[in-house]
């Protein structure tokens, strides 16, 4: 009977936590003038709040380590102007979420992106240079609430993501032929725009309840591995996710569905600005002459149809998915190497967070 072990939905698991932090987020996202108030609380209205990955990942994290710190690890100062620990946590997930949502607004921005979380993106309804003004103004009340938590180390930590999301983008936006054809720098790429932000937010999480630098460390680890697996999959289904046999990567298929998505100006797998992702990048790594044909661009129906083709004999997809698995398993040796703890809650949270590196892997959209 103690082989029945509670099953758990990480979602269901703070959902009600989630939503305080939603409607705190509402608040904070208003502005003086209404022309920035109706900009900035534009993706923070109900139906269009997104997945909300990170605030979930965060709050889990928050419990999954709520565990006594022995006292020879340093201390949290308690300051009598600042609330209690679960509420400081909380913060971080609310300071994640915005900048978040200000690095999308500006990324549609760059993009020339017309939609976003199923509506019209924020540039497309009200102009780019609004759209730019808000991402500014939630990145600076990110900083105020920031700030407001008084731990030098998180704020470092923080304002290093920022530099990350910047850097990232920069590197996929101006690349040499050799950058574009590597796996690392692909890799690099990658951590800095879609990765460090939930690495360190959950290293912030740790830090922020005295943990010591190695438990601290082992967050942020686990942050880190999701976050990778999480875009390899990304990738595989850019690919695979189009095709009527989904994930089974049957290339017919695969080709089937470019050569429909192409007809409706939609590259699967291909980004229009010729952003190659680890599926290709491996194929290259057998097919060199990929990468003379990525340097032309996939403008031509023709350069997407040959890829396609090398990317079908190559075991391209296939790696992608086993580095995803690699990482969805440091992920979860993360959370196995956290200190012990006998308590109900914190066991049903790391099982929840565990749970999450196996729903990455195995998903199909
Ligand atoms: C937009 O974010 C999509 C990306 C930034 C690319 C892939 C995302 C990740 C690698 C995030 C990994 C993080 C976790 C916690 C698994 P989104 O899909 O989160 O957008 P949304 O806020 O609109 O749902
Ligand atoms: C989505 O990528 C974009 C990001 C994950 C980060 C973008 C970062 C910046 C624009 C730097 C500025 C940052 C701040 C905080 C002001 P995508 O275009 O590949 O994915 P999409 O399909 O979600 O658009
Ligand atoms: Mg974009
Ligand atoms: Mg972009």
């Amino acid at each position: 009977l103690m082989l029945l072990v509670e099953q758990v939905d990480p979602f269901s698991l703070v959902a009600d936590e989630l939503s305080l932090v939603t409607n705190r987020l509402r608040s904070m996202v208003v502005a003086k003038v209404p022309k920035l108030a109706s900009a900035a609380e534009y993706f923070f209205k109900i139906g269009v709040e997104g997945k909300r990955f990170r605030p979930t990942v965060l709050l889990l994290m928050a419990t999954a380590l709520d565990v006594p710190i022995p006292t020879s690890a340093p201390q949290v100062e308690v300051d009598s102007l600042s609330s209690d620990l679960r509420t400081r946590q909380q913060s971080i997930a609310e300071i994640t979420e915005m900048i978040h949502v200000a690095s999308l607004l500006h990324d549609d921005v760059l993009d020339d992106a017309d939609t976003r979380r199923g509506i019209g993106s924020l540039n497309f309804v009200m102009g780019p240079k609004i759209a730019v003004l808000a991402g500014d103004f939630l990145l600076s009340r990110a900083c105020v609430a920031l700030a407001s938590l008084k731990n030098t180390e998180v704020v470092s930590l923080l304002a290093t993501v920022v530099e990350h999301l910047v850097t990232g983008e920069t590197m996929q936006m101006s690349t040499s032929s050799d950058e574009r054809c590597s796996i690392e720098y692909y890799m690099q790429k990658t951590y800095y725009k879609t990765v460090s932000l939930i690495s360190n937010s959950c290293k912030s999480i740790a830090l922020l309840a005295g943990h010591t630098a190695e438990v601290s460390k082992l967050a942020f680890d686990y942050g880190k591995n999701l976050g990778l697996a999480f875009q390899l999959i990304d990738d595989v289904l850019d690919f695979t996710g189009t095709s009527a046999t989904l994930g089974k990567g049957s290339l017919s298929d695969i080709r089937h569905a470019t050569s429909l998505a192409l007809s409706t100006h939609f590259c699967c797998g291909f980004h229009s600005m010729g952003i190659v992702t680890a599926p290709i990048l491996y194929a290259m790594e057998e097919f060199p002459q990929l990468c003379t044909l990525v340097d032309r661009g996939f403008d031509d129906p023709v350069n997407v149809e040959i890829a396609l083709d090398y990317l079908g004999k190559s075991r391209g997809i296939q790696r992608t998915r086993e580095l995803a698995s690699k990482h969805s398993s440091l992920g979860s040796a993360a959370i196995d190497s956290f200190p012990e703890s006998s308590d109900e809650e914190v066991q049903r949270s790391r099982r929840a967070l565990v749970e999450l590196t196996h729903r990455v892997i195995t998903r199909t959209k």
